[in-house]
Formats: structure tokens, C-alpha cells, sequence
């Protein structure tokens, strides 16, 4: 199959520019010449990312849980185009910490309405766009959590695998087009997503704090929001189907295939090691 055009320069949807991987690949484009349609329900965060781009920029707050507002910024964003969509990055996402026993309904139904069907409101309302100019992208994240179930995180999980599962059912009724749909696996990424996670409390009965928990997660990243986004640019360019993104999610994805049933036990050795991320080395 021939490559795709490259996306540098051309224009893309990111939701969850706000903040982390969305405001880096905003950032990251916009640099390299693409006009960018940012979304977010964060207004302030959204304001920043795009305050700081030189490039043509259309920002939209939005909540991707409402699929008519989806819809709409879809029409918005065709109205506003400056030339075919090449990409359109459903990103947004949340994270809530608990173990099965103690999950809280409605924190569980919150990250299913944001991480699972907020990409799906965003791939059916921008799909019809890519498939009338017949190429483009649709690029859903995921993450390594959708190759392994962990523990205090089945409602994560269990969002992240109906992302990969849908984008790949997605993928197979496009084969023969020109338009791709590509799942995105990134590992441990320094944001502010386990700050911002919904934790009642410590799941293992050890008394942490949301920060101490937000600070033990920070320290076992190994990728930046930079360096994310340009190994994303760099996966959507060279037309991978699947990006894996950080040297944690190809331990992931070899672990998913080595050992299916048993891999707890090696995570859990390599998850315990606290690590400098990237950002700061
Ligand atoms: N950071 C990681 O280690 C990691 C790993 C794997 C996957 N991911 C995924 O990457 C994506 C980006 O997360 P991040 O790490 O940059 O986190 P982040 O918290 O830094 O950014 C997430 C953004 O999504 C926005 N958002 C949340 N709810 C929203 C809603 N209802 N509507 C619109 N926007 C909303 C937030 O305001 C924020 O700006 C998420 O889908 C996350 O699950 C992150």
C-alpha cells in the first residue's frame, strides 16, 4: 500500500488540546505550518495552547460526551478549513483509580462517556468529511491499557480496549479507501491526566493522597508530551495502522503476545522502579 501524504502542513482536529499529548501535538503542527482546530472543555487551557501557536487556529470549547455538539464543531471546522482535513485526533481523556469492589458508578459511567464515547461521538461526526474528500485519518487513543488489563483500573481499561476494538472494526470497513483509522498506544506520558483523575481512595489501603499517587505515576513515565506527539506525527506520516509510543508500550505489546494470562508479574517489577522521564533527562 502507498504512503500516506504527509500530515506537516496540513490541517488537523485535536481534542483535548487543553493540556499534555493534545497540546503537544497542537503545538508540534502548528510549528511545522498545519492550521489546527483545537477542542477542550478546559476554556483557560484551551486559550493557552492556542495563545502560545503563530499559525491559524480555530479553538472550540466542547465536551466531547455531547455528540450533537460534535456534530456541530464538525461543521464548524468544514466551514473553517483552509484545505482537505488531514487528521482528526480524538484525544481527549480522563483517567479514575479504584479497585472493582469499591468502583463508584458514576465515576466509571464519566470515563466511559469521555474516553470511549467521546470518540466515538468525534469519529462519527468528522468520518463523513474525510470519507466525502476521500483520504484522511482518524486517529483514536488509546493507550497501553488497552493491550493489558492493570489492576485499579478496570474502568480505564476497560474504555481503552472498546477504543482499540472499535478503531480496528473502523479500520476494516475502510479498507480500499484512502481514509485510515489508526489506534494509538502510548505508555506512561508526564501530563497532568493522574492529577486530574477522579480518586476516592488509595486502592491498595496504604493511606496515599491523590498527589502522592499523581507523583508516584509521574515518576515512573518515560516519555514527554513532545516526545509523544512527534513519534504520533511520525506514526500517521510513515501510515501505521497502530503507534505504539514510549519504550513501555512495546513492552506492553510484546508482553500481550508473550505471556497473555501471566504478565502481572513482570509489569509489576518494572512499574514498582521509579524512573526519570524523559522530560527532564
Ligand atoms: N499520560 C499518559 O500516561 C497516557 C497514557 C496512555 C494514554 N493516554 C491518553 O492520552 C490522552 C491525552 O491525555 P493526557 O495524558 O495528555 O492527559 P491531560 O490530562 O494532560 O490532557 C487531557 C485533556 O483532555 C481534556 N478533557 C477531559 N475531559 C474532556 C471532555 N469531556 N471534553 C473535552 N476535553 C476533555 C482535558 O481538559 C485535558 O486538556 C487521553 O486519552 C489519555 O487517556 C495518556
Amino acid at each position: 500500500m502507498s504512503r500516506p501524504r504527509s500530515l506537516t502542513g496540513r490541517p488537523v482536529v485535536i481534542t483535548g488540546a487543553a493540556s499534555g499529548i493534545g497540546r503537544a501535538l497542537a503545538t508540534r503542527l502548528s510549528r511545522l505550518g498545519s492550521p489546527v482546530a483545537l477542542a477542550d472543555v478546559d476554556a483557560d487551557g484551551l486559550k493557552a495552547t492556542a495563545a502560545a501557536l503563530h499559525g491559524k487556529v480555530l479553538t472550540r470549547v466542547l465536551d466531547v460526551r455531547d455528540a450533537e455538539d460534535q456534530l456541530r464543531f464538525a461543521a464548524e471546522v468544514k466551514d473553517w478549513l483552509p484545505a482537505p482535513l488531514a487528521a482528526v485526533f480524538n484525544n481527549a481523556g480522563v483517567a479514575v483509580t479504584s479497585t472493582v469492589l469499591d468502583a463508584v458508578p458514576e465515576d466509571d459511567d464519566w470515563l466511559h462517556e469521555i474516553n470511549f464515547k467521546g470518540v466515538v461521538h468525534g469519529t462519527r461526526a468528522f468520518l463523513p468529511i474525510l470519507v466525502e474528500q476521500g483520504e484522511g485519518a482518524i486517529v483514536n487513543t488509546s493507550s497501553v491499557y488497552g493491550l493489558l488489563g492493570v489492576p485499579y483500573q478496570s474502568a480505564y481499561c476497560a474504555a481503552k480496549f472498546a477504543v482499540r476494538g472499535f478503531t480496528e472494526s473502523l479500520r476494516q470497513e475502510l479498507r480500499g479507501s484512502a481514509v485510515r483509522a489508526v489506534t494509538v498506544h502510548p505508555g506512561g506520558i508526564t501530563t497532568n491526566i493522574a492529577r486530574n483523575a477522579r480518586v476516592r481512595r488509595d486502592p491498595q489501603g496504604l493511606g496515599r493522597t491523590q498527589e502522592q499517587l499523581a507523583a508516584q505515576f509521574e515518576a515512573m513515565t518515560m516519555t514527554s508530551p513532545d516526545k509523544a506527539a512527534a513519534v504520533i506525527h511520525a506514526g500517521v506520516d510513515r501510515g501505521k495502522a497502530r503507534i505504539l509510543v514510549g519504550p513501555d508500550a512495546y513492552l506492553f505489546d510484546a508482553l500481550a503476545r508473550i505471556t497473555p494470562t501471566h504478565y502481572n508479574a513482570v509489569l509489576s517489577r518494572v512499574m514498582r522502579r521509579p524512573r526519570r522521564t524523559e522530560a527532564v533527562r
